[in-house]
């Protein structure tokens, strides 16, 4: 650890000296604590962050031979494409049963939009039974576990804000169900918030502000937790990533699962068709044959709206943020310790320690936050895959109380799924004029996660009788 002298020169050299400006009136545990975070930044690095990120308002650089990603479609294209896709059930299949899956869900954000207090993954989600995020997601891979006999092990991400919560709901409600040993917490790493004027802000006399340094840091963070040694000693082969705030998601998806394998993908992901140029997904794109995602507000308008021939979108590929990673491909991404993804800028409104001491909250975006976003990984591997998914059957994120992507959308997917898996197994629902379903019905994920496990259900325990109005929940 740094003595004083020691930080007081390079925080000078850094122009950074304001983080000291308290230190004469700190306890000793205070100036350890706050010693313990300045040790921890590379502050040469961190004065080029500034100058590329804060100073100035980095742009994305558009390749010029950008051009839309190839992607498996969701209906074979021929013959050929139809057996691919039995076989890859078939491989995605053997590799559940023989345990080389693992679930991956990053729960680390601080779900600012949704203004929920306490870790979102704690939100009571389910339309008829109010089951938190969390919930839904351990009995859905409980059933899973028992649909291709395995016992899946669920890696959590949470950030050093949410993590004591987290695993506190975890522990209250007895791991709803898992075997306290199937589930990981692990801990993102973080990045100081940075004044306009390029300098680092404290959020108290000790204490930097700090936040979590986006979902990308689930990488390195998989690797220091001691995550990645724990698959490698069981065999594990494949992450299912996703995020805590799509309950929709299927926890596992064997076909996805083995055209990862058979194309011999390190990272892959779902495609969604877009619902329009402009909607707010990634892109996926390839450039220099290489596979990445453009954000939606990187991408230029000209090629957000160009269209092919036949009047579709020629970028139609939006990501839900769902993929895959072969554990072979973190390994070597994090090697050394270390992973250099690049930075994306995000200007908020950041509570600080003004020069007398006194906490100001600013009315106005006063700061800079860094953060890496996972799917820059794509371009580092050398073989992905993208394949599409169906939005009604994954993608329903929580990020907002209300409108789009919003509790109310999410809650209206989730009966709206539930309802068509029913009635192909041969339920009667009532509809409303709108073609809704006219009662609130939802299946427990402990009892099926698919529709084959629904009609299954339905034929072990009889249809259901559902009238309109009604609230029910299908639990077996
Ligand atoms: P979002 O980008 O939607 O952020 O995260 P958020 O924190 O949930 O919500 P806002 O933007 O503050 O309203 C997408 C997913 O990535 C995770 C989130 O928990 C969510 O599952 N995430 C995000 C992390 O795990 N760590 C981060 O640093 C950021």
């Amino acid at each position: 650890m740094s003595s004083y002298q020691e930080l007081s020169t390079r925080l000078a050299a850094a122009g950074q000296s304001q983080l000291l400006r308290f230190w004469s009136q700190l306890t000793a545990a205070q100036q350890e604590h706050l010693t313990a975070q300045l040790d921890a930044i590379d502050f040469d690095e961190m004065q080029r962050l500034i100058a590329d990120y804060v100073l100035q308002k980095p742009r994305t650089a558009i390749p010029g031979d950008l051009g839309p990603a190839p992607y498996f479609p969701l209906t074979p294209r021929d013959a050929a494409q139809v057996e691919l896709y039995a076989r890859a059930e078939a491989e995605g299949e053997r590799l559940l049963r023989a345990g080389k899956v693992s679930c991956l869900t990053v729960a680390g954000g601080q779900g600012t939009r949704l203004g929920f207090d306490g870790p979102k993954g704690t939100y009571p989600i389910a339309p008829v039974s109010g089951k938190s995020l969390f919930q839904y997601f351990a009995e859905s891979i409980i059933r899973a576990g028992e649909k291709y006999g395995t016992r899946f092990t669920w890696y959590i991400m949470t950030s050093l804000l949410n993590r004591e919560a987290t695993e506190r709901f975890f522990v209250e409600h007895h791991y709803f169900g898992l075997e306290p040993e199937q589930v990981v917490f692990f801990t993102q790493g973080t990045m100081p918030a940075i004044g306009y004027d390029g300098k680092l802000l404290l959020a108290a006399p000790d204490s930097l502000s700090l936040s979590p340094d986006g979902h990308g840091g689930t990488l390195l963070a998989l690797r220091k937790s001691g995550a990645l040694a724990r698959m490698a000693r069981e065999g594990v082969e494949i992450l299912s990533y996703f995020q805590v705030d799509n309950p929709l998601v299927p926890v596992v998806n064997p076909r996805f699962i083995g055209l990862h394998a058979l194309e011999h993908s390190q990272m892959s992901a779902i495609m969604l068709d877009k619902t329009g140029p402009f909607e707010k997904l990634g892109n996926f794109c390839l450039s220099g044959g290489r596979l990445q995602i453009i954000e939606y507000s990187d991408l230029p308008a000209e090629l957000a709206e160009s269209r092919n021939p036949d009047g579709s979108l020629r970028f139609i590929a939006g990501s839900p943020a769902i993929h895959l990673l072969s554990r072979s491909f973190v390994e070597s991404l994090t090697a050394g310790g270390s992973l250099k993804l690049p930075w994306h800028r995000a200007d908020k409104k950041v509570p600080y320690l003004d020069e007398a001491g006194k906490l100001v909250t600013p009315e106005a975006p006063n700061a800079v936050k860094l953060e890496s976003f996972i799917f820059d990984a794509l371009p580092l591997a050398e073989r992905t895959m993208v394949m599409e998914g169906e939005r009604e059957k994954m993608f329903a994120p929580t990020k907002n109380p209300t409108g789009v992507d919003s509790v109310e959308s999410c809650r209206a997917m989730l009966l709206a799924r539930d309802a068509a898996w029913l009635e192909a197994a041969g339920v009667k629902i009532p509809r409303t004029a709108d073609g809704r379903p006219a009662a609130e019905i939802e299946i427990s994920p402990r009892l099926a996660i698919d529709a084959a496990d629904v009609a299954a259900a339905v034929k072990r325990l009889g249809a259901p009788v559902v009238r309109a109005g009604e609230r029910l929940v299908f639990h077996g």
